[in-house]
Parts: C-alpha cells; sequence; structure tokens
C-alpha cells in the first residue's frame, strides 16, 4: 500500500510499504482522512526514516478485530492510532479500544480532527476533577488541542482562561465569546484550579505561578523548545498544589473509556457544541507543505490530510 514516511531530513514522502501488522484486537481501516498536528512534528523529529506519522484516522473498517472486539466491516469510523501513528495511509490498524462508529451528519473532517486532541483535551481537563465554578486557564488555546480543551471546560461549567501568545492571535478565537484571554505579558489578576499546560517551557514556569492553593498544573506538552523551571519557592506559595503528567493514551484501554471518551466527542461536534476548527483539507500530496506551515505556526486551526 502507499503511506506517508519519514525521510532522513525530517519530513515526509509517498512510499510503498507492506500492509499495517495487527494484533487480535485491532481492525483494518481504509483511510479517508487524517490530520496534520504538532504530535506529527514531534514523531517526524524522534523517528527513524522510514515510519508512517499521523494520529487520527478517519475511514471504512474492511477487516474487523479477529477477537471480535469494534465495529463491522463497513463501518465509517474515526480512531487513535495511539503514539505509533500510521494514520498517514491507505489503510490502518486501529485498536477496538481508540476506535468508534461516526454519527452520518459528522463529515470526515470533523471528524478527522476529534481523536488525538479531543482525547488529550479531555484527559487534561479531568486531572482537575470537578470543573463546575472552577476556574481553568488552558495555555496554547489557538492550538488544535487547546481550542477543544476550553470548549469542553466551558461546556463542563468551568470559567475558562485561555492563554495565546499574542494579542494578535485573539481574533483566532472569536467564536468563543465567553472565553477569557490572556498574553503572558498580562496581569491575569487572579489564580486558577485547573491549568491546562499545552505548551511547557517558560509558558508552563509561568503558569505555574498562577494556581490556586491545592490547585493542579497538568503538563501535556513539550512545544516550546526550552526546558521549564519550577516557580522560586512554588512548594511554599501555592499550597496543596500539585504538577501532573498527562497523556491521552493513560487508561483509555480500560473499562471501555477510550471508546466512551470518543463517543462524547462525536456526539458534541454531530450536535454543534463541540467545533475542532478545521480550516483546510489538502490532499496528502501537500503534507510536506503543511508540516513546514504548521511548524512556522501559521496555520488557523486544524489541518485535515485527505487519504485518496
Ligand atoms: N500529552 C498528550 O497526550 C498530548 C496529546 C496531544 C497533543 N499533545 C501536545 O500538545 C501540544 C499542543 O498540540 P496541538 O496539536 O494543539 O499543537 P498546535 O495546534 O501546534 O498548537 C500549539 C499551541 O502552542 C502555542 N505555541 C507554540 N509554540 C509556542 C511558544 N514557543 N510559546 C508560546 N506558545 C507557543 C501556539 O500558539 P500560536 O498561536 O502562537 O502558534 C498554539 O496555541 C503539542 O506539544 C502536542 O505534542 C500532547
Amino acid at each position: 500500500m502507499r503511506a506517508l514516511t519519514t525521510t532522513k531530513d525530517g519530513s515526509v514522502e509517498l512510499t510503498h510499504v507492506p500492509e499495517p501488522d495487527r494484533t487480535s484486537s485491532e481492525l483494518l481501516v481504509q483511510v479517508s482522512a487524517s490530520t496534520a498536528s504538532r504530535g506529527d512534528l514531534h514523531s517526524i523529529r524522534f523517528s527513524p526514516p522510514g515510519r508512517i506519522v499521523g494520529l487520527d484516522v478517519v475511514g471504512v473498517v474492511t477487516e474487523e478485530a479477529a477477537d471480535g472486539t469494534g465495529p463491522a466491516a463497513g463501518t465509517r469510523v474515526m480512531g487513535y492510532t495511539s503514539t505509533r501513528g500510521g494514520g498517514w495511509a491507505e489503510r490502518a490498524a486501529l485498536d477496538s479500544s481508540l476506535v468508534v462508529p461516526i454519527p452520518d451528519t459528522l463529515s470526515d473532517e470533523m471528524a478527522a480532527a476529534l481523536p488525538n486532541s479531543g482525547l488529550a483535551a479531555l484527559a487534561g481537563l479531568e486531572a482537575g476533577g470537578f470543573l463546575l465554578g472552577a476556574r481553568v486557564l488552558v495555555t496554547g488555546a489557538t492550538g488544535g488541542v487547546g481550542r477543544l480543551a476550553v470548549q469542553l471546560a466551558h461546556l463542563a461549567g468551568a470559567h475558562v482562561t485561555g492563554l495565546i501568545s499574542s494579542p494578535e492571535r485573539r481574533e483566532q478565537l472569536h467564536t468563543f465569546d465567553w472565553l477569557s484571554t490572556v498574553t503572558t505579558d498580562d496581569e491575569t489578576g487572579g489564580s486558577f484550579d485547573l491549568i491546562v499546560d499545552l505548551v511547557g517551557g517558560e509558558v508552563l514556569s509561568r503558569a505555574m505561578s498562577l494556581v490556586a492553593e491545592n490547585g493542579v498544573v497538568a503538563s501535556l506538552a513539550q512545544t516550546a523548545p526550552e526546558t521549564a523551571s519550577v516557580p522560586f519557592f512554588w512548594f511554599a506559595m501555592h499550597r496543596g498544589a500539585r504538577l501532573v503528567s498527562v497523556n491521552n493514551t493513560d487508561g483509555q484501554h480500560e473499562a471501555g473509556r477510550g471508546v466512551q471518551r470518543l463517543e462524547l466527542l462525536a456526539h458534541l461536534a454531530e450536535s454543534g457544541r463541540l467545533d475542532p476548527q478545521v480550516t483546510g483539507a489538502a490532499s496528502w500530496e501537500e503534507a510536506p507543505r503543511l508540516l513546514a506551515a504548521l511548524s512556522r505556526r501559521e496555520l488557523d486551526g486544524r489541518m485535515v490530510v485527505r487519504i485518496p
């Protein structure tokens, strides 16, 4: 089959690769759409040449899982490949714990933008526990994960603030009229029960100073290149606060959690309450250009990659 695989010079190229290997709980999907996300940039940077990237998968099941779990052949589905990737290919193997049918009215593009980013946003918010009335700060709020995290926190009844990189970026979030935004240079004038950090580095270091007593800082990302440092006397100034690491794969295989969450994301998007803000879709031949634009931080919203 054909797939986009990593090259030595830090990009991707169309090549011929063997059909995916599958475990007994994995089904085979004929892929029609995936996404270009920052996670793909990380995969390309840290993988040897020849690896298939792509974390999100939308398509039709062509072969069911051998153990009988998951959607039947012929079902239109969306799923998350987990960190091993494999979505930028004609066919992808998906574990049945991370794949769900797509409602008829949800487009391929919308569905493709949900699995990886939506599971990450939900996992980050879950770190804060009960969110009704909580004060939540999301850093990297203009990103694909950030846009879903602010909306999901709002739906959960939190007072949500999005941290953006510059005042010019506010426009990208204009449809969320309930959202307060701040930049790293602003005085926020408050503290937060939960901080979902999608940037890392200096942004995380500064955000840690904004956590309330007994609050939680959920670290999900290393988007910025530099290493974060813990603010001076953080433990004494922010009593009971916790810094926790969060991955969207954590616990998703247990007791149907991954499936429940993917179903929730699909339902919220189908009913118009969650918008992954897909701003364009491009053929997979344009993937190198998309990746370059993503690394230069030129994209506004999530880009979908169409697999022919
Ligand atoms: N832990 C997990 O399970 C998990 C799962 C999914 C994703 N992630 C990680 O989450 C992060 C966000 O993913 P994404 O797909 O939302 O990425 P994205 O769409 O590229 O968004 C990145 C966000 O970070 C901001 N940003 C980038 N570099 C920055 C810097 N140096 N200083 C301040 N802000 C900066 C961007 O602001 P601009 O508007 O200025 O560009 C944008 O808001 C990535 O690092 C990704 O790997 C983690």
